[in-house]
């Protein structure tokens, strides 16, 4: 089939260095703060997907000059009102959730209409998450069935701070509303269950006017309106989400070692790294070092370790959001039942991840037992997978695609895994590297 992945083997043992590309959170984020600097900020490793791709696309359209080659990308921010832009603007965010929901909250102080658009996945996906409380903040909002892209925003100058609870863990809802709170007069206040906090660490590097309060399962956050974003370069550190497909790779693959350089280890990151250490993988992180207030590390991975299943505590899930797929994988292999619970989430991600997780489990024969919050794997240590499996009309999710391929290397089968494009919005080069380890 046109544009898939055909797998027939099993990966053989390997021992070998990898680097993975730059984390696609802080790529965003950066591209987004630097768009509004007064002045010119520069990136080294910037993700360049489709993904950092539409941001830049983005910003451009809001007139805003960058240039990008394989080595920096070059950003020339015209302080916090730069954004010019014509009448009848549509922006478009693709594929990426974190780009349409953010990009929201920086624009809710402009006057002229902007429409936002996206592809099929991201159409499908709730913005009435965003909507409603950047509605409270006094922008005008006009959804497709009152949820979804496209949608109309009618920015205002006459906003007023607003108060809001954050209580599904969503680091988007929590950075657009801080983006919003930001462009108005007065003190936002957030409480927010414990979510990715990439953006309060760049707001505490460039010093911007946010105050954050850490306590046991929230945060409180108090934001301010901006005055200036100083320019600032950057070098983003490598995606410990794509980083994670390698870690599994190499925990399910007997006698093998691998170590990834440089990889973004920020603490509200890691839940998959502790899941997969409480099933008994073998992972360690060396050389920790701070930049710019997010942590960095080269981990390291001894495969083949015997895996127990786990009832994964639901204080982990945040940290794993993005894993989980390829954690389930871990679980089909781990001796017993492994449950995993309070993941209605996943469902609402680039295609509806937790009933693609029991999908592709069931393909492999493995049982399982979903809801819409959760499931139940039934682990095999002695798993191996002997039939053809074809895995397509998943909505071009790039974590589907990654998932299968690494099912595929790690339990064997014959799997025809269709879209292979879909890499290009998350980890263009994700197929590059399984080639590394597989010579
Ligand atoms: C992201 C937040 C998470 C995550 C997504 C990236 C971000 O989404 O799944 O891949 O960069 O803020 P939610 O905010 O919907 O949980």
């Amino acid at each position: 089939m046109l544009n898939s992945v055909i797998i027939k083997k099993k990966i053989k043992n390997f021992n070998k260095e990898i680097f993975v590309s730059g984390d696609k959170s802080i790529s965003i984020r950066w591209v987004l703060f630097a768009s509004l600097a007064n002045g010119n900020s520069k990136a080294e490793n910037l993700l360049i997907s489709e993904d950092v791709k539409a941001a830049i696309k983005i910003i451009r359209k809001l007139g805003i000059k960058v240039i990008i080659n394989s080595k920096f990308c070059k950003i020339y921010g015209k302080g916090i009102d730069g954004y010019k832009y014509k009448n009848n603007l549509v922006l478009n965010a693709e594929n990426s959730g974190t780009l349409g929901r953010l990009i929201l909250g920086f624009l809710i102080n402009t006057t002229k209409p902007i429409k936002l658009v996206g592809d099929k996945s991201l159409s499908s996906r709730d913005f009435k998450r965003i909507s409603d409380p950047l509605g409270k903040f006094g922008g005008i909002f006009k959804l497709r069935n009152k949820k979804n892209l496209p949608l109309m925003l009618y920015g205002s100058k006459n906003l007023k701070p607003i108060s809001y609870l954050e209580n599904k863990g969503s680091a988007q809802c929590k950075s657009a509303v801080m983006f919003a709170g930001m462009r108005v007069n007065g003190t936002t206040f957030i409480k927010a269950k414990k979510s990715r906090n990439h953006t309060e660490l760049m707001c505490k590097y460039l010093k911007l006017p946010v105050k954050v309060e850490n306590k046991k399962n929230y945060d409180l956050i108090k934001v301010k309106k901006l005055k200036e974003i100083k320019p600032f370069n950057y070098k983003i550190p490598s995606d410990i989400s794509s980083s994670a497909f390698f870690i599994i790779l190499t925990v399910l693959s007997k006698n093998s070692k691998l170590l990834i350089k440089d990889v973004n280890i920020n603490p509200s990151r890691i839940g998959a790294i502790s899941i997969l250490k409480k099933m008994g993988a073998n992972i360690i992180f060396q050389n920790q070092q701070n930049y710019k207030g997010e942590k960095l590390a080269n981990i390291k991975i001894e495969g083949g370790k015997k895996l127990k299943a786990i009832n994964c505590p639901i204080n982990l899930n945040s940290g794993a959001i993005d894993e989980f797929l390829v954690i389930f994988l871990v679980a089909a292999k781990a001796k017993g039942i492994s449950y995993f619970k309070g993941l209605a989430e996943l469902n609402q991600k680039e295609s509806p991840r937790l009933k693609w997780g029991a999908k592709i489990l069931s393909m492999m024969g493995v049982k399982n037992i979903v809801t819409n919050s959760s499931i139940k794997i039934y682990g095999n240590p002695k798993l191996e997978i002997k039939k053809k499996i074809i895995i397509k009309n998943y909505l071009k999710d790039h974590r589907v695609f990654m998932t299968s391929v690494i099912a595929g290397l790690s339990f064997g089968g014959e799997w025809n895994i269709c879209d292979k494009d879909s890499i290009k919005t998350s980890f263009p080069n994700f197929l590059k590297i399984v080639d590394k380890l597989k010579n």
